[in-house]
This record gives structure tokens, sequence and C-alpha cells, in this order.
């Protein structure tokens, strides 16, 4: 998986402290190290992803993005996805949205689904953007009571 300068790949736990920056940039209730931990080395089901930047002249690597989504039979949930806030709507996101929906359709998955503050406006645009599309509202589904927009999208080709 190569992008001109940006590549992605498997998360690893040297990768820990940058992908921790991201979390704590961008979420009010950022996951744990001990989570991204489990994510990385238990948890049967997870794949867990990040987006790095280099530039060979200048010897920078830099992790600029991340996504963890789930697979589960024929259905799969993304957990997770965040770019620095440096670097947002420069196209990291889409170019992480478009490898989770290959390989969801390589996995034979279904239907891929997620949760999203409903706050999150640049979020729920970034999901619409991608095909997904609103089902329900769940409500008081964060912790400080806040409703969830739950998100669909049919996986194809
Ligand atoms: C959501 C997120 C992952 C999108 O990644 P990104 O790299 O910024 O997105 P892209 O540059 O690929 O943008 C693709 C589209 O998303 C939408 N979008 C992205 N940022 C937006 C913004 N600030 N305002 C409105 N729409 C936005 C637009 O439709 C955009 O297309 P356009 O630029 O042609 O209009 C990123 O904003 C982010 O990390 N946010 C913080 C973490 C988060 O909220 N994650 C989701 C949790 S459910």
């Amino acid at each position: 998986m190569k992008y001109l300068d940006v590549e992605m790949r498997d998360m690893t736990i040297e990768d820990l402290p940058q992908v921790m920056e991201i979390e704590n940039l961008c979420f009010l209730h950022p996951y744990k190290e001990k989570d991204l931990i489990y994510e990385i080395n238990e948890n049967p089901v997870s794949n867990v992803w990040v987006i790095e930047y280099s530039n060979k002249s200048l010897g920078l690597k830099q992790i600029v993005g991340f996504v963890d989504y789930w697979v589960t039979f024929d259905s799969g949930t993304i957990c997770q996805i965040a770019v620095h806030p440096d670097i947002q709507r420069s196209g990291i996101g889409t170019i992480m949205m478009e490898e989770v929906k290959k390989d969801a359709y390589a996995k034979r998955v279904k239907t891929l689904t997620l949760e999203v503050r409903e706050s999150n406006v640049k979020a729920i645009n970034f999901y619409q953007k991608h095909g997904f599309v609103i089902s329900h509202k769940k409500e008081g589904y964060y912790s400080n009571g806040e409703d969830a927009i739950y998100m669909i999208l049919e996986v194809r080709k």
C-alpha cells in the first residue's frame, strides 16, 4: 500500500508514542496506551494500521494518521480513525478509508458500521462523502451523555 510519499502499514508497539499524540489531540476520550496494545497484540478481530509520511531527502518519517477497524464474520466496524490535526483535510483520511473498504471487500464483509458523536460534523461529512448513510441515533451513547449517530455502508467493489 504505497502512495507517493505516504505508506499504510500495520501498527507496531514502536508506533505508540506518535499514535498516542494523535489520539490525545483528536479525541475527548482518547484510547489509552493499554487499549492500543490490546488492539495490536490480542484482539483477534482488529486491523490496526498507521499511515506514515516520509521524506527521504530530509531523512524524515512521521505517522500522520491511524485507523482501527474490526471484522467479525461479514460485518466490519470502524472503531477509530484519526488524522493529525496539522494535516487534516488533505486527503489522508480518504486514503485510509479507501484501504478499509478494499480490505473489507476482500474479506467478504457486507456492511461497515460506526458510531460518531452527533456534534462531530466534520467526521459525519467525511463518512457521508465515503458513502455511509445515517441509520439511527443512539441516545446518550457517550459517557458525557451525548448521542451517537450510527452510520452504515454497504461494501461494494
Ligand atoms: C474525520 C477525519 C479522520 C477525516 O480525515 P481527513 O484526512 O481530514 O479527511 P479528508 O481530507 O480525506 O477529507 C475528505 C472529506 O471529508 C469531509 N471533511 C473533512 N474535514 C472536514 C471539515 N473540517 N469540515 C467539513 N468536512 C470535512 C469533506 O467532505 C472532505 O472532502 P472535501 O475536502 O473534498 O470537501 C479527521 O478530520 C480527523 O481525524 N478528525 C478527528 C478525529 C475524529 O473525529 N475521528 C472520527 C471519529 S468517529
